[in-house]
């Protein structure tokens, strides 16, 4: 047998590819035994500087300026030293929790959705998701995966954030606590080509280069464990200032009442609190197709009193900015309610913060009879935040005319790690 190689320096306890391939199950002869990429590599010591942005482990956000490279890292495809990565670019992927949920959303996502293999144990789980960690750990740092065949198409991590969930079939598989697969609501026309999964791996970047490639090594690295079920690709405005809330392709400015990441309501409504699931948080993904050429036919003040709020500036129709509280109580001169009974957000609305989901959406555009919303929402309890809130909306909500459930899955995020660990080794060892 082949010696193992050795460690990277200031990778403490780093999960060697060639220990994970013999110990897995992929043949001989993968990819450690090509050495496609040699590359050593130094991880940066993450110290923050007063006034720089914080990662969710206190890590900073931005490496403008930083020296990365000493002789023998790695360098672009043109030979040159990777001496800095553009500012703003890196997401730190150490921490308490995954990043890819508190992170201010990239403009573009790839959700992916694995079968694992039938006869897959808790090893095999666990060995999977060591290799993917590792993947995940490079890649989102602007370093080629081990073996990468494209090195080059990893120099711009572009704030690239990969996550990792786990379906009801992989708690099972795995002896973990059990995760309900969700309810049918009256309006869902599910299709099982975008429902379900046991494993989700969530790319989200502002360079949808570096996207696809990140999303070329996953799927690779995944194919001796499990079978890909689907890939539902979505995007954001993608120049829209930082900090504003993005439209969606209805013309709505949509996220404008959420949770907003580093307050108490925040870390309530998102991260498990206790228990052996906690830390992690739970993934609702619903692909909801939006009847475009219906709504084109509807007037402004029809799709206004659809939603309650402005189509303009996204105030509430009692209100006049985009963040004013709703008046619900508030009643036109012939005494009928300006939020309607039926509008979306009076049907949605849930008065304690920390109780809401945290809803974190992309656009999809499939073509011209399949354009929607990945409606993505993360919440420490399915059951009482977005599973309460769909039933109501499933009962009424004018919305309903306009937009139909085709796609639907659930997943339990695991939480973050730290540099020599791995997504979801406290619960699988
Ligand atoms: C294509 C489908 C959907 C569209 C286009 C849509 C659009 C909107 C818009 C424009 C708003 C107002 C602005 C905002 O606060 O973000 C809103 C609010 C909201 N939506 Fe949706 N939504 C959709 C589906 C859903 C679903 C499936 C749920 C949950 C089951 C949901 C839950 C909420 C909640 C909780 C709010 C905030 C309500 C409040 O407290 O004001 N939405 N949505």
């Amino acid at each position: 047998m082949a010696a193992e190689p050795r460690e990277r320096p200031g990778v403490r306890g780093a999960v060697s590819r060639r220990r994970l391939l013999i110990g897995g199950a992929v043949a001989a002869g993968g990819v450690a035994a090509g050495g496609a990429v040699a590359v050593t590599l130094t991880d940066r010591a993450a110290t923050p500087q007063a006034g720089e942005p914080l990662g969710t482990a206190g890590e900073p956000l931005a490496t403008a300026g930083e020296p990365r490279t000493t002789a023998g890292e790695p360098r672009t495809t043109a030979g040159e030293p990777l001496a800095t990565i553009p500012a703003g670019q890196v997401v730190p992927f150490h921490g308490d929790h995954q990043a890819g949920v508190a992170t201010p959303p990239q403009a573009h996502a790839a959700f992916l959705a694995f079968t694992l293999m039938p006869s897959t144990t808790r090893e095999g789980l666990a060995r999977l998701l060591k290799l993917l960690t590792d993947d995940a750990r490079r890649l989102t740092q602007g370093r080629p995966a081990l073996a990468d065949t494209e090195p080059g198409l990893a120099e711009l991590p572009g704030n690239l954030t990969v996550t990792f969930g786990l379906g009801p079939g992989a708690m099972r598989a795995a002896a973990l606590p059990r995760l309900r697969p969700l309810p049918r609501f009256t309006i869902d026309r599910l299709q099982e080509r975008w429902s379900g999964g046991d494993l989700l791996v969530q790319l989200c970047c502002d360079d949808p280069v570096t996207l696809a490639h990140a999303q070329r090594m996953i799927v690779k690295d995944t194919r001796s464990f499990a079978k890909l079920a689907w890939v539902q690709k979505g995007f954001r405005q993608a120049t829209q200032r930082p900090g504003l809330t993005q439209r969606n392709l209805m013309g709505q400015l949509d996220g404008t009442v959420n949770p907003q990441p580093g307050t108490p309501g925040f870390d309530r409504a998102v991260w498990i609190g206790d228990g052996p699931l906690r830390g992690g948080t739970m993934l609702v993904l619903r692909r909801i197709r939006m009847h475009l050429d219906r709504w084109d036919a509807a007037d402004s003040a029809a799709k206004e009193f659809t939603v309650g709020r402005r189509l303009d500036t996204g105030a509430p129709l009692t209100g006049t900015h985009e963040h004013d509280e709703p008046d619900y109580g508030r009643l036109t001169e012939l005494g009928f309610p300006v939020i309607a009974d039926e509008a979306h957000i009076r049907r949605a609305h849930v008065a304690d913060p920390g109780l809401r989901m945290l809803r974190r959406a992309y656009n999809y555009d499939d073509g011209p009879d399949d354009i929607g919303l990945l409606f993505a929402a993360y919440q420490a309890d399915v059951e009482t935040q977005f599973t309460a809130v769909q039933r109501r909306l499933a009962e009424v909500d004018l919305l309903n005319e306009w937009t139909t459930p085709v796609g639907s899955a659930v997943f339990y995020l695991p939480p973050g790690c730290g540099e020599g660990g791995w997504i979801g080794e406290r619960l699988l060892t």
